[in-house]
């Protein structure tokens, strides 16, 4: 019996050292230590040993009892321990990487355009005004000199909401509702969406404009020609060149429009300009008197000037962008590049 329990412990501490973790450690156990392990086994045969046998074998038996649960824990504590190191190592965070930035959005090239034109006419003194979208015939048309019937109207492509309701074609409007409210002087550019039935490359269904209206005592046409010019210096750069062309607007007299120098061949001749070196930017005027009467404004006393230029054309010529329809797609790798 002597034998069995130090072969029982031999094997034991053998089997002990091939232990991976603690599932295969407690199968040990419950091998050795079990109510039907091993070491019960021998324990209960001691009924069987003489008086004198029974102390000796009993003090080995608990001897080997004692050696082996300290083998035992001992390699469970181990164990335990690497596994608290690896839980550890496996939830450690790297502070030193460095965060995620969040990815920073642009303004939209129409909008940047936008912001460029108002922070060059208020540096001029003009005030900011803005109208609404869907508006009356009257508007639109009639207060502008434009009777129903005048040709000028065809040219327009209107969307109709009722037979009066319109969406609007240009921002034009906004000069006699602010008239209708305001006496002179007046120094207003008027940033807004348009609309008109046409699409192609260089015309979208909604585009922007920006309108433009003085009005005081004794302005002329010449102070139309410096504001404009200034403005063109500041948009495209020193040395752009400007052209006024005779031109036709119920709603000024005399009217004209106003080409700027190429910006890609700067007057040479290429395919942006279609070769004639000049690029249309906006069309312009001297408030025509019938308009200064429909807002109860006396055309002896008051003068001033009007233009209105398309915002998308402007920032399509300054970006050189070949196809008007792209700013709308809201496709993100387009407006990234601006
Ligand atoms: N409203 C005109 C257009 O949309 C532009 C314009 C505005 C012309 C003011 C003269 C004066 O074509």
């Amino acid at each position: 019996m002597q034998e069995e329990l130090k072969q029982i412990e031999t094997e034991a501490l053998a089997e002990l050292k091939t232990v991976g973790d603690l599932s295969d450690l407690e199968s040990l156990r419950i091998k050795y230590f079990g109510r039907k392990g091993l070491l019960s086994t021998v324990m209960r045969g001691m009924g069987k040993l003489s008086k004198a046998e029974r102390p000796v074998i009993g003090k080995l038996a608990n001897e080997v009892r004692t050696s082996l649960t300290e083998a035992f824990n001992g390699v469970e504590r181990t164990l335990n321990q690497q596994a608290r190191e690896g839980q550890l190592a496996a939830e450690a965070v790297d502070i030193t990487l460095p965060g995620r930035l969040p990815r920073l959005g642009k303004k939209h090239p129409v909008t940047q355009t936008f912001d460029r034109i108002q922070e060059i006419f208020r540096g001029m003194g003009f005030q900011v005004a803005e109208g609404p979208e869907v508006e009356h015939e009257y508007y639109n048309f009639d207060a502008l000199n434009t009777p129903a019937e005048h040709p000028a109207r065809d040219a327009h492509d209107t969307f109709y909401i009722t037979d009066s309701l319109l969406l609007r074609t240009h921002t034009s409007p906004v000069q006699i509702r602010y008239m209708e409210k305001q006496r002179p002087p007046i120094r207003i550019i008027v940033p807004g969406r348009v609309y008109r039935c046409d699409s192609d490359a260089s015309h979208t269904p909604m585009f922007h404009q920006v309108e433009g209206l003085l009005v005081a005592e004794q302005v002329t046409f010449s102070e139309l020609k410096g504001v404009l010019y200034a403005f063109v210096q500041q948009m495209f750069g020193e040395g752009t060149r400007t052209r006024f062309r005779p031109h036709f607007f119920p709603f000024t007299e005399p009217s004209a429009e106003v080409d700027i120098s190429c910006t890609t061949c700067h007057g040479g001749g290429c395919r942006l300009c279609s070769g004639t070196g000049w690029l249309e930017i906006l069309g312009a005027g001297s408030v025509h008197p019938n308009v200064f009467r429909y807002v109860d404004y006396d055309p002896e006393q008051f003068t001033g000037f009007a233009f209105g230029m398309g915002v998308d054309r402007i920032a399509t010529l300054k970006y050189g962008i070949p196809d008007l329809r792209l700013m709308f797609d809201n496709d993100m790798r387009f407006a990234q590049q601006f």
